[in-house]
C-alpha cells in the first residue's frame, strides 16, 4: 500500500519557528560553504526586506525542500536564489511543485512579471561527477521552462574573496518573450549584485556590460 504523503507548500514568516531552523539545515547542507552566501546574511535579509521570500515543502512534521525568491518590484522580475529539496526525497517531484508555487509567489507580489531569473553553474568543470550534477540541473529546470539569456556572460561575485564566477542566466519567461534588451538585463544584472550580493563595485558589471550583444536572445538550451 502507498504511503499517505501529504506535502504542504508554504511561505515561512516566523523566524523562531521549526520550519525555520530546519529550513537553514537545508540550506547549509546542500551545497559547499564557498559557493552559496553565508546564512546570517540570508537570515538578515529575510528579516529586514519584505521582497526576499523562504518558501518551503514540508512532508510529516518536516521541511524537505525550500526556494528563495527575491522579488524586484520595480523591474517587474523575480530572482530565484536558490533551492533545494533534501537529498533523501529528490526525484519525487517535490522540486517541481516548489518551484511552481514559488512562481505563483512571484506572480502574486508582481502580478506583470515578465520572469523569474536564476544564475547557474556552467557544466564545463574538469571533475566528471561535478559535471553531470550541474549538467542535470541545468536540465531540470530546463523541464520546467527555464530559456538561456544568450550571449550573458554573467559573472557572480564571490563569497571569499576569489576570482569571480563565470554563469549562465536563465529566465522562465512569464510574458512571451524572444528577446531582452542590452539596458534590461544591465539593469537586472545590477539590483542582483547590489541588493542580493551588496557588492557596489561597478567592476564586474562593467565587464558584463562591455560582453553584451545589444539584443539578448531567449532560447532553448542544448546540452
Ligand atoms: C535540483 C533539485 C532542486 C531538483 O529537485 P527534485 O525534487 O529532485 O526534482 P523533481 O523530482 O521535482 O524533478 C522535476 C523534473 O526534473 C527532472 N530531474 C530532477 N532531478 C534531475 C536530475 N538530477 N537529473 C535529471 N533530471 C532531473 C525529473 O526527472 C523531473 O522530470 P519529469 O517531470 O519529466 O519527471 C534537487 O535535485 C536539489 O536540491 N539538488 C541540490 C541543490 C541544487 O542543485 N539546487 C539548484 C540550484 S540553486
Amino acid at each position: 500500500m502507498p504511503i499517505a504523503y501529504k506535502m504542504i507548500l508554504k511561505e515561512i514568516e516566523d523566524f523562531h519557528s521549526w520550519e525555520f531552523k530546519q529550513s537553514l539545515n537545508i540550506y547549509k547542507s546542500s551545497f559547499p560553504s564557498n559557493e552559496t552566501r553565508p546564512v546570517e546574511k540570508v537570515v538578515k535579509m529575510l528579516g529586514e526586506d519584505k521582497d526576499y521570500h523562504l518558501l518551503t515543502a514540508t512532508d510529516n512534521n518536516a521541511v524537505v525542500g525550500i526556494s528563495l525568491l527575491y522579488a524586484f518590484r520595480s523591474l517587474h522580475i523575480g530572482l530565484l536564489d536558490y533551492m533545494a529539496v533534501h537529498p533523501k526525497y529528490q526525484r519525487r517531484g517535490i522540486g517541481k511543485k516548489l518551484f511552481g508555487f514559488t512562481v505563483q509567489k512571484l506572480r502574486s507580489q508582481i502580478p506583470l512579471a515578465i520572469g523569474l531569473i536564476m544564475e547557474i553553474q556552467k557544466e564545463n568543470v574538469p571533475e566528471p561527477y561535478e559535471r553531470v550534477i550541474r549538467k542535470d540541473r541545468i536540465r531540470f529546470y530546463r523541464g520546467l521552462g527555464a530559456k538561456l539569456l544568450d550571449g550573458v556572460n554573467y559573472l557572480l561575485p564571490s563569497q571569499n574573496r576569489g576570482k569571480p564566477e563565470e554563469m549562465y542566466l536563465m529566465i522562465v519567461p512569464l510574458t512571451e518573450m524572444h528577446s531582452i534588451p542590452k539596458r534590461s538585463i544591465i539593469r537586472f544584472v545590477d539590483a542582483l549584485y547590489s541588493t542580493i550580493y551588496q557588492y557596489e563595485n561597478k567592476d564586474l558589471l562593467n565587464a558584463v556590460f562591455h560582453d553584451l550583444p545589444t539584443t539578448i536572445i531567449v532560447r532553448d538550451m542544448v546540452i
